[in-house]
């Protein structure tokens, strides 16, 4: 029998509240930034998926590759019985890993959007009615307290989310991490791999402006939530390589000198033309910097693996 539940581990108002926090902290400072996970209302969700089947894009099928030529291997590694899944999404790629955990009992994906959630446990259901899916709406970043199913766990974090969080908020994220896990629990990284600038910068600026619509959703969400007058096309999408820090950062230019109201926040905001709003970061990363940080989480990485054209890597860190 399949089994389906939805946690709100957020009280309902917490969003509302986070956001405005994030919006007067972010919008309120010089250099203005947001931080990346209020892309993602259903718009953004589904903007996301458009993204992940761009030609540019090719973290999502650089991952799947290894995904399909490594699922046997993880699951030796780390017989799971239950599944843990952070910034889980569409959970389409998780599918892989689904069909290769005999014993898997408990799917647990957790994510910020509700809608993503809701679809992908919708779909899983029906195409395995002896999945026990416990779906979390809550945000990682935030401590986690999971449900009490049967261990081992297998906690993944795919599609190279792990570099949209800055390096101090990667510290403290992948120190919580380590807080779930017993002996014996596995986790499973996704990391994109630095490579040549082009390659990043037409990942991030795709010719068809899906990604810059993307972008621009944030201003969409600020409308919404706190009655905000963003006018999107006022704006320009701008994705650049920082070779310093290795990471892509994607920014919102001011086209013009303009005053945005945030009406909920009680709040002007001026832009001077060609001011830039920071809206993500995406580090890029090498084998031994991914060692050192899951090092400094009190993790050891035993396996590294990358697609053939060496452009993504996913590892596994087993608890001792
Ligand atoms: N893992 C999927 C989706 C990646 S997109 C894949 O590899 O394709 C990033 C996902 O993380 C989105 O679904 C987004 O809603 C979620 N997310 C972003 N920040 C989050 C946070 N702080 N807490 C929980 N989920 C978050
Ligand atoms: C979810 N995350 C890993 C994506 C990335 O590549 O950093 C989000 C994204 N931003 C622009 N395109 C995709």
């Amino acid at each position: 029998m399949s089994s389906f539940r939805l946690t709100r581990t957020l009280p309902v108002d917490a969003t509302g509240a986070d956001l405005r926090a994030d919006v007067r902290q972010g919008l309120g400072h010089n250099p203005k930034s947001l931080p990346p996970k209020w892309f993602y209302d259903a718009r953004g969700s589904e903007l996301f998926e458009e993204i992940t089947r761009l030609p540019e894009y090719y973290p999502t099928r650089a991952e799947r590759e290894i995904l399909h030529d490594r699922a046997g291997e993880i699951a030796a590694a780390c017989g799971a019985r239950t599944l843990v899944e952070l910034g889980s999404g569409s959970s389409e790629k998780t599918r892989i890993l689904l069909d290769a955990l005999p014993g898997l009992h408990s799917y647990l994906p957790v994510d910020v959007s509700e809608s993503a959630l809701t679809l992908a446990a919708g779909a899983l259901l029906a195409e395995r009615p002896s999945l026990s899916v416990h779906a979390l709406i809550a945000d990682f970043t935030r401590g986690l307290a999971l449900p009490d199913t049967p261990g081992p766990r297998l906690v993944a974090f795919l599609g190279g989310t792990l570099g949209n969080l800055l390096p101090g908020e990667r510290n403290v994220f992948l120190k919580s991490v380590r807080s779930l896990l017993r002996a014996d629990d596995c986790l499973l990284l996704g990391t994109d791999l630095v490579k040549d600038e082009a390659t990043l910068v037409a990942a991030y600026d795709d010719a068809a402006g899906v990604t810059a619509t993307f972008n621009k959703n944030v201003l969409n969400v600020l409308n919404r939530e706190l009655d905000a007058d963003f006018d999107p096309d006022d704006f320009a999408h701008v994705a650049r390589w920082d070779r310093e820090h290795e990471w892509i950062e994607m920014r919102l230019r001011a086209r013009s000198a303009l005053t945005v109201k945030v009406r909920e926040l009680d709040l002007a905001v001026t832009f001077e033309k060609d001011e830039e709003l920071r809206t993500e970061v995406s580090a890029k990363f090498r084998e031994q910097g991914v060692r050192e940080e899951l090092g400094a989480a009190g993790m050891e990485l035993s396996h590294w693996w990358t697609d053939r054209a060496g452009r993504f890597a996913l590892s596994l860190s087993i608890m001792a």
